[in-house]
């Protein structure tokens, strides 16, 4: 088919080169953008006296239509397009004649791309801010339920100090709550309107870009054209946005593969978001958390790739930009597809809260206490870790633990000790006693909780 922008050259470009240059794959995903944001065009060139009232009119009802023949399938994209904005100007040109070849007036593609991009992605935000609501609700009603669950919190994946299984989820909460505020601060620094930029340099077209912008949604316009065109800051900006979310899911699956493992055994996730083996008939395979994991390189991919594709480029737009959609619409599907297997994952999973005690009971994490009780009764901290260091390492000569030394022996070691070192040493003391703010017991949790939950809303 000849091509659109046919006249300079005869537009019969390779079979090869249209392939290698055509995006229509991929950008028909923006298919409804690209109409609407034609409609409100159409409409301001109307309004503006650039074109006829009545052929404004005209182009919203063609463009109307398109839209409700794509959505009802009537009309299928032709992909031998060059790219969607194309598609959709041609069948508006077929349907209307004529007055279909007014819609380009005073915008170029390159305008018309930048704001189609950006108005997709603000839905995808809003909808990966949905999804991320989904896995904190289900963080906090874990962290709700086990909120006094008692388990060894690590170092150096070395048992360290008592911690409680709703205070560790509580920790994750807090990284998603963040995320949360990312994803905004995104979408805001995004949500300025390039349409009217036109190719580069504006128009000498008595256009209304505010106007455009505001029926659109859009908070403010672009104030310079070569930044309007050119920028892709915003894609930028969501894929850092979103890789810092896959880090934090990452870095939570690998727990959940670590804690759902025969070692630990300390969560064990729903059949429905695990897989068997087809040779080993004992396995329990966590094949979600897993690609969870796996496809956090996909979406660091997608960042690197987008910032090396900007590097190098002159203002204003350049071809090389098309490569902005291919990433930033793989990032957002694969972060979607994570969110809506974490969320039901961590909702079902069960917890084993005698495993997490015997872990806890069993790695001398009140070893850091045993010293605090010297030093309340008057012992410099430094001296009280020795005397505590050297219990345990007879302890673990001995096979015994810090809960089961007779007070003999303990004041063998200091003249401090007395019977009450088994109450201070007590792991449910030892967590319900680390009272400041952010710390693990119940009552922080719940007010963690609390936050969380009122942070989200
Ligand atoms: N398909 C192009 C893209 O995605 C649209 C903009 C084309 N502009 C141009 N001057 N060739 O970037």
């Amino acid at each position: 088919m000849a091509k659109m922008w046919a006249g300079r050259t005869a537009g019969n470009t390779d079979k090869i080169a249209d392939d290698f240059n055509s995006s229509i794959r991929f950008d028909c995903a923006m298919a409804k953008q690209d109409i609407t944001g034609s409609m409100a065009h159409a409409h301001m060139l109307g309004a503006q006296g650039i074109i006829g009232a009545d052929e404004a009119a005209q182009l919203v009802d063609g463009l109307q239509g398109i839209l409700d023949d794509l959505q009802s399938g009537a009309l299928e994209i032709d992909l031998s397009c060059e790219d969607i904005h194309m598609f959709v100007e041609q069948v508006l040109t077929e349907r209307l004649g004529d007055v279909g070849k007014k819609l380009h007036t005073a915008r170029s593609r390159n305008d018309q791309v930048a704001l189609d991009l950006r108005m997709y992605l603000r839905d995808e935000i809003a909808e990966i801010r949905a999804l991320v609501k989904a896995l904190l609700a289900a963080l906090c009603a874990q962290a709700e339920a086990h909120k006094a669950a008692i388990m060894p919190g690590y170092t150096h994946l070395q048992r360290a100090q008592p911690v409680s299984f709703g205070h560790h989820m509580m920790a994750y909460a807090m990284m998603l709550l963040r995320d949360l505020g990312r994803l905004s601060d995104c979408a805001r620094r995004m949500n300025v309107s390039p349409i009217g930029c036109c190719a580069l340099a504006g128009t000498t077209y008595d256009t209304d870009r505010v106007g455009e912008a505001k029926a659109l949604g859009f908070d403010d316009i672009a104030r310079n054209s070569l930044d309007g065109v050119s920028d892709r800051d915003f894609c930028a900006e969501l894929l850092g946005a979103l890789s810092i979310l896959m880090m934090h899911l990452s870095r939570f699956s690998e727990e959940l593969i670590l804690w759902s493992s025969w070692e630990f055994k300390f969560i064990e996730l729903s059949d429905s978001y695990t897989t068997g083996s087809s040779i080993m008939p004992q396995k329990k395979n966590p094949d979600m958390a897993e690609l969870v994991r796996g496809k956090t390189g996909r979406v660091y991919g997608d960042l690197m790739g987008t910032l090396t594709m900007l590097k190098g480029l002159p203002l204003a737009y350049n071809k090389d930009m098309q490569e902005d959609k291919e990433s930033i619409f793989d990032a957002c599907d694969t972060v979607k597809m994570c969110l809506r297997v974490c969320a039901p994952m961590v909702e079902t999973m069960a917890v084993n809260e005698d495993k997490l005690l015997r872990a806890a009971q069993e790695g001398f994490i009140n070893a850091t206490d045993l010293a605090d009780y010297l030093v309340k009764k008057g012992l410099p901290f430094r001296s009280a870790y020795k005397i505590s260091g050297t219990l345990v390492a007879k302890c673990i000569a001995d096979h015994t633990v810090l809960e089961a030394l007779p007070l003999e022996v303990y004041k063998e070691f200091s003249p401090l000790f007395d019977a009450d070192v088994y109450a201070a040493i007590d792991l449910r003391t030892c967590v319900e006693k680390r009272v400041s703010l952010g710390g693990p017991t119940a009552a922080s949790v719940e007010a963690q909780i609390a936050y969380v939950r009122s942070e989200m809303a």
